[in-house]
């Protein structure tokens, strides 16, 4: 791997033909390449070719067990990596294609096991950013990608995130700006008797529900213990550097301990960061003039806030705080991958409504 990173600024909307293909020819000599996606940068390499995709565990520092999402350029493109394509998934693909849904469907023989860490299904999906698709067709093969950031960090909305946790171990950065929509896809197990979400993200429960019917939702929180379903479910993923305490429950009294928190860690000499919804900022600067608060947008518009979430976090990170705190977000539409960020994200989930205040996260 080059210590040089060669980036290469694209047009969102109208990817320069040759600056995406000087990245293919990376992809197609085994290469890595940093890329956008509508939700988040990937870090994509052959996933036909296994020596390229083990160069990806190692960029990240990512356990082999943990599987990775196949990126195609079209519905039509499922076939070539699924064993099968179960009409449930050729019907949602035909729906939500390009767009930030994963789907986990029995993988092809052509699909090394490096991609699926040795299990028998696969992770696809057909990205819905310009640059993406058109990097997928220059290549002239599917390609495997993870988030582009380190294991267990934040995922990266911007070139620059990209950068900050993994310069020097990747070949090429296509530079297209923030991603927007700012949270990962839904990766949706379509080898379950009920189709259950594995991880809530870019496609809402709502709308594959409207869809679908019944749908499962694999759900983690504190003090609650889940088979590893999804091996990217493990805890405390997403994390800051900083301790994070998320408080959750009904709005009025989160921002209500919040608040309070704010000024016992004040009181206590710690350095303290807060990110809240538009609506509380007046509220917890009341309580402390020089504490940092970065608010991520209106608390109900669940996909203003899933855009700025990682950025927000990141942001809050590097002023280097002892604790940031965090409000929870209400669920609906993009707001519970929101939620599902910050719980695995947080050090402590305080539930406001549980008298004793701070339950310890419990991790496996
Ligand atoms: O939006 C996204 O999904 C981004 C962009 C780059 O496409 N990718 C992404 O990849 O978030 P990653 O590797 O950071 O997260 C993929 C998740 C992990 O939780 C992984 O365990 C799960 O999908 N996954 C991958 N293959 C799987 C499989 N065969 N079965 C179950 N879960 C799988
Ligand atoms: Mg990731």
């Amino acid at each position: 791997m080059s210590s040089e990173v060669v980036r290469v600024r694209v047009n969102p909307d109208q990817p320069d033909v040759e600056a995406v293909a000087r990245a293919a020819e990376v992809i197609r000599r085994g290469g890595l390449v940093a890329f956008p996606t509508e939700t988040v940068y990937g870090l994509g390499a052959d996933a036909l070719n296994p020596q390229a995709v083990a160069r990806i565990f190692e960029a990240k520092g990512r356990p082999a067990h943990d599987p990775i999402i196949v990126h195609v350029a079209g519905v039509d493109e499922l076939a070539r990596v699924a064993r099968e394509v179960p009409s449930v998934a050729q019907h949602l693909a035909e729906i939500f294609w390009p767009g930030p849904l994963t789907l986990v469907v029995p993988k092809a023989d052509v699909v090394p096991p490096v991609v699926t860490a040795g299990g028998e299904t696969v992770a696809v999906r057909c990205p819905a950013h310009p640059v993406a698709l058109a990097l997928i067709r220059a290549s002239q093969t599917p390609i495997a990608a993870p988030s582009a950031n380190r294991f267990g960090h934040t995922s990266p909305t911007t070139a620059q995130h990209v950068l900050d946790d993994l310069a020097g171990r990747f070949d090429l950065l296509l530079d297209s700006g923030p991603t927007p929509v700012g949270v990962e896809s839904t990766v949706l197990d379509l080898t379950a008797e009920i189709p259950t979400i594995l991880r809530p993200g870019g496609v809402p429960r709502e709308a594959l529900e409207a869809v679908l019917g019944q749908v499962a939702v694999v759900e983690r929180g504190p003090g609650r213990n889940m088979p590893l379903r999804s091996p990217g479910l493990l805890e405390r993923h997403y994390a800051p550097r900083a301790e994070l305490w998320l408080f959750t429950g009904p709005t009025e009294p989160v921002v209500e301990a919040l608040c309070q928190e704010v000024r016992r860690a004040r009181e206590a000499g710690r350095r303290v960061a807060a990110l809240v919804a538009d609506e509380d900022v007046a509220r917890v600067r009341a309580k402390a003039k020089d504490v940092v608060v970065i608010a991520v947008g209106p608390s109900h518009e669940g996909a203003v806030v899933a855009q700025r979430l990682f950025a927000a976090l990141r942001t809050l990170d590097a002023q280097n705080p002892d604790l940031i705190l965090a409000r929870d977000f209400p669920r609906q539409g993009l707001g519970l991958a929101v939620h599902d960020r910050l719980v695995r994200a947080a050090d402590r989930v305080v539930d406001v409504t549980v008298g004793t205040g701070v339950l310890p996260f419990e991790s496996d």
